[in-house]
C-alpha cells in the first residue's frame, strides 16, 4: 500500500460519527451531520425514539431524555425551538460514556458521545429548561456504528408550562394580597361586635 493510499485510509477514519470515536466535533451543531466522507444516514423513520419523562417543561424543572429503541454507541443530543438550529437549554451531568459538546455559545449546549460504548435504554440524559423558551423537541443523530446512523430524531414537542405557572403565581400573589385584606376586615368585625356587645 503507498504512503498516500495510507493518508487517505487514515484520514477517513478520523473523519468518519463514530469517525469522532469521542464524540462529535462542535462543527456537527447545527446540521448534527456525522462528517464521514460518502457515507449518507439511513431513511428514516429511525428505530429510535426520544421520550422526555414530560410533555411540557418550566424553567427550573429538570427532564429526563432517554432514546429507546436498539443499543447505539455514537448520539448527538440537542434541545431546539421551533425550526431555529440554536441548541437551547443546558445538559446536566452527562451519563457514563457520553459528555457536553459546546454548542451555540453554551459549554453545555449538547450532549455527545465520549467513547464508542454501547448506551441504551438506561442511559438517561438530564435537561434543564432556559429561563425563557417557547416549545421545544429535543433532536438526536443516533450512531449504531461508524457507517449506521440516523439524523434529526425527534421527540414530540413539549409546551412551556411557564405561561400557566406565571398567572398561578399572579393568582396567588392576588390571593395574598386579598387575605391580609380578610383578616382586617374579620378582626374589624369582630372588635365591631365587641364594642356592641
Ligand atoms: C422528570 O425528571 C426530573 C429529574 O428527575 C424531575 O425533577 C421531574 O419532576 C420529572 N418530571 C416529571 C413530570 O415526572
Ligand atoms: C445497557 O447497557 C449497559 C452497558 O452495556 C448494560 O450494562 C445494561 O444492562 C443495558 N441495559 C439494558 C436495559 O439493556
Ligand atoms: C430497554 O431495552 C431492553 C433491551 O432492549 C428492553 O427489554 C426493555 O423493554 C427496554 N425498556 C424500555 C423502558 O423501553
Amino acid at each position: 500500500m503507498d504512503a498516500g493510499f495510507f493518508g487517505i485510509v487514515i484520514l477517513q477514519v478520523f473523519t468518519s460519527v463514530l469517525s469522532y470515536p469521542n464524540g462529535a466535533p462542535t462543527s456537527a451543531c447545527v446540521d448534527m451531520m456525522p462528517r464521514h466522507a460518502g457515507i449518507k444516514p439511513q431513511p428514516n423513520p429511525a428505530p429510535y425514539t426520544i421520550h422526555p419523562n414530560s410533555t411540557t417543561f418550566q424553567t427550573g424543572t429538570p427532564i429526563k431524555v432517554v432514546i429507546k429503541g436498539p443499543d447505539y454507541r455514537g448520539v448527538l443530543l440537542e434541545a431546539r425551538s421551533g425550526s431555529d438550529s440554536k441548541a437551547i437549554g443546558t445538559w446536566q451531568m452527562p451519563p457514563s460514556d457520553t459528555k457536553f459538546l459546546a454548542c451555540s455559545g453554551n459549554q453545555q449546549g449538547a450532549i455527545t458521545h465520549a467513547n464508542t460504548n454501547i448506551k441504551n435504554n438506561s442511559t438517561v440524559y438530564t435537561w434543564i429548561p432556559p429561563a425563557t423558551a417557547k416549545n421545544i423537541v429535543f433532536m438526536a443523530t443516533v450512531a449504531q456504528q461508524r457507517t449506521v446512523f440516523w439524523v434529526h430524531v425527534m421527540s414530540s414537542t413539549l409546551t412551556s408550562g411557564n405561561g400557566g405557572e406565571t398567572s398561578l403565581e399572579v393568582h396567588n400573589s392576588a390571593d395574598r394580597i386579598v387575605t391580609p385584606d380578610l383578616i382586617l376586615l374579620v378582626v374589624l368585625l369582630a372588635n365591631v361586635q365587641y364594642l356592641l356587645a
